[in-house]
């Protein structure tokens, strides 16, 4: 009864934005991710007779309290789903730097149900387990798949037919992501609370949602033709408008801080000088620009040249889940 897998973490081109139901974790419009290699988790899942309730260490160490009750509540789906009530305890490894502002609930709930479902002797296609790892987190539930997935936000109430599936994978456009990190200590909305807020207050959250078919059918598009500048401004317009909904929220907030504005500037200011870079941002201050490798070395020299800018990580496209 004990499996070990591996998911990395993933960047949201279209983003989820609002959910239709909360406790299901059920989006209002479909999102479109590229998986990323050089941020993951590796999980190992153990259930055992002898334990009384569920442990869980993070980087090797204990942890338990509010922050965590998400993993045994999300332990009780995978023991609810095989009929069995065995406690477990759970191994976690980040390869996600925390700094980098890349949301490690993507990678962890991925690994989580994938070891998880393995260990209590689930069989689960891919389409099952990204159904199963939505209940953790939804963007996680693109971290099934390599390269790009959709997440097809599905109609039905029960969420059945709600679940990522596969676009193109991981080899097959060599198209990176840097993931500029910045010194900023604001205090963060997170996406839950974030997400709740827009869908119940702001008057722009309509307009963002009706403007994703067209987002997604050009972004699409671009993948199809691996036609950068088309994915990249897409991208890039998508996230301006998810950010555009916050303004307009009651009370109104935003993830911006004053250097994620100039970073984005700096993106725009290289596109001007003929070099292909288009920005995007989850939930938090960081930034991450998209760019083809040619343009690798300066890319990553005009953002670490940014005064606020504490590092520049990059990654290329990545795999899917693995087990170990
Ligand atoms: O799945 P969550 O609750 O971490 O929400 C993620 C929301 C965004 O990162 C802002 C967008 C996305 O699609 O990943």
């Amino acid at each position: 009864m004990k499996a070990t897998a591996r998911a990395q973490t993933n960047i949201a081109l279209i983003k989820y934005w609002g959910k239709r139901d909360e406790e299901l974790i059920l989006p209002t419009n479909n999102s479109l991710s590229l998986t990323l290699d050089g941020f993951y988790t590796t999980t190992t899942v153990e259930f055992r007779e002898d334990l009384t309730r569920d442990l869980f260490y993070l980087n090797n160490q204990c942890v338990s309290g509010i922050p965590y009750n998400r993993v045994n509540q999300f332990l009780d789906i995978i023991r609810q789903k095989a009929g069995k009530h065995v406690f477990a305890e759970v191994r976690s490894t980040n390869q996600v730097p925390t700094a980098a502002g890349f949301a490690s609930s993507a990678s962890g709930f991925a690994a989580l149900a994938a070891a998880g479902s393995k260990a209590i002797g689930l069989t689960l296609d891919d389409e099952e387990l990204s159904r199963l790892t939505r209940r953790g987190s939804g963007s996680a539930c693109r971290s099934i798949y390599g390269g790009f997935a959709e997440w097809q936000k599905g109609e039905l109430s029960d969420g059945s037919d709600s679940f990522a599936v596969p676009i193109k994978p991981q080899d097959y456009w060599d198209i990176r992501v840097a993931a500029v990190v910045l010194h900023a200590d604001m205090k963060k909305v997170s996406s839950r609370v974030g997400m709740k807020r827009t869908v119940d207050t702001s008057p722009f959250f309509k307009g963002w949602v009706d403007s994703i078919p067209h987002d997604l059918e050009q972004i699409k598009a671009g993948i199809s033709e691996r036609d950068f500048e088309k994915v990249g401004s897409v991208a890039e317009a998508n996230c301006l408008k998810m950010h555009a909904t916050t303004l307009g929220a009651n009370p109104p907030f935003t993830y911006w801080y004053d250097t994620t504005f100039k970073v984005m500037q700096h993106v725009q200011m290289l596109r001007e000088k003929g070099i292909p870079a288009y920005f995007t941002i989850d939930a938090g201050p960081n930034v991450k620009v998209l760019y083809l490798p040619e343009n690798e070395v300066e890319i990553k020299r005009e953002l670490e040249s940014i005064p606020g800018v504490t590092d520049v990580i990059l990654s290329k496209a990545g795999q899917g889940i693995s087990y170990l």
